[in-house]
């Protein structure tokens, strides 16, 4: 392995650079040559790749987002344009790929690695929904985030006793729903992992009130329902003021936590040595906090979707 590119694809995430950095650092102690490529696999098509020397990932480990830039490419599925990325890499004469992205973005490097060209994938998504890793980098900077944003909303609907609906991201997977409900301290949570009727959380809400409850905040994740109108439903029912809040992209930005700088930075290199160590299709995970990898075919086979019911079982306990 002599030259390597390097590429982040899809929804951009906090310790995105961090990962970028540590791939470029390590191949370079390893005297192999390393190019970014722009924008992702859209970037590949297009041929917009540069030479990453040290200097290039400097003070960068502290940013959220990605400077090499992301985008989502669909249109990479078709085998004429991949065709054309598999060209440019040639004529760049990379030998091998890493690929920072989610679920989308390893369906893309199981085909070029398909193609001939050695790929290897870092779990690189808020959502936490990659198979084959305890956690994504990225997860933990937007857990924080969404606590502080529940921290807030907190203050003000617990002075005007009202009910506060958060919708917070995360796509199919019900994690940073259930850990920001959990250190947040909200009772009221909705998963994707459940089956969902707005009338059982009216139900719910209704017996917080008759305890006693002043306030209440219901975390839930997005695509379940249309929270402004669940807000008027609950109001409608209860009596209560209740007001919907839809977290979005601010849940991307942002510095990295030091847990994901420090997973990134440990994936990036591993990366590069199971690319030394002839490694290719394989994707880069945690587990019970060792690095390991797996095959990204199974990974892109398998969305993770596991429904953590202990942690669901404790909010129970704690309502
Ligand atoms: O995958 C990360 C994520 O932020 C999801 O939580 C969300 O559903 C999606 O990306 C939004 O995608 P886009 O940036 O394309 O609007």
């Amino acid at each position: 392995i002599k030259r390597v590119g390097v590429l982040t694809s899809g929804g951009d995430a906090p310790g995105m650079n961090a990962a970028i950095r540590s791939v470029v650092r390590t191949s370079l102690s390893e005297k192999i040559k390393i190019f970014g490529i722009y924008d992702g696999y859209l970037g590949l098509y297009e041929n917009r790749m540069i030479n990453l020397d040290r200097y290039s990932v400097s003070d960068i480990i502290n940013k959220g987002g990605t400077f090499l830039g992301s985008t989502r490419f669909p249109e990479f599925s078709k085998k004429k344009i991949r065709h054309v990325a598999i060209n440019n890499i040639k004529c760049k004469n990379l030998d091998a790929l890493i690929i920072i992205g989610g679920n989308g973005s390893y369906i893309g490097a199981k085909k070029i690695t398909k193609m001939g060209i050695p790929c290897i994938g870092l779990p690189g998504t808020i959502d936490n929904d990659v198979f084959g890793t305890d956690y994504t980098i990225g997860y933990f900077t937007a857990l924080q985030t969404i606590v502080n944003a529940i921290d807030r909303l907190r203050d003000t609907s617990s002075s005007h006793k009202r009910i506060s609906i958060v919708e917070v991201m995360g796509r199919y997977c019900g994690d940073l729903t259930l850990f920001s409900s959990i250190a947040g301290g909200c009772e009221f949570i909705v998963l994707p992992d459940m089956h969902f009727k707005k009338e059982n959380l009216l139900q719910s809400v209704q017996m917080g009130i008759k305890k006693g409850k002043k306030h209440a905040i219901i975390v839930i994740t997005e695509f379940m329902c249309d929270v402004k109108k669940l807000a008027k439903y609950i109001e409608k029912h209860t009596h209560r003021e209740t007001r919907a809040t839809i977290l979005g992209y601010i849940q991307r930005g942002g510095s990295p936590v030091v847990y994901d700088r420090i997973l990134a930075s440990k994936m990036g290199a591993y990366a590069i040595e199971l690319l030394i160590k002839g490694y290719k299709g394989r994707c880069v995970g945690i587990r019970n906090e060792k690095i390991i990898h797996s095959d990204i075919q199974k990974s892109v086979k398998n969305i993770k979707k596991i429904f953590k019911y202990n942690l669901f079982k404790i909010i129970k306990k704690l309502y």
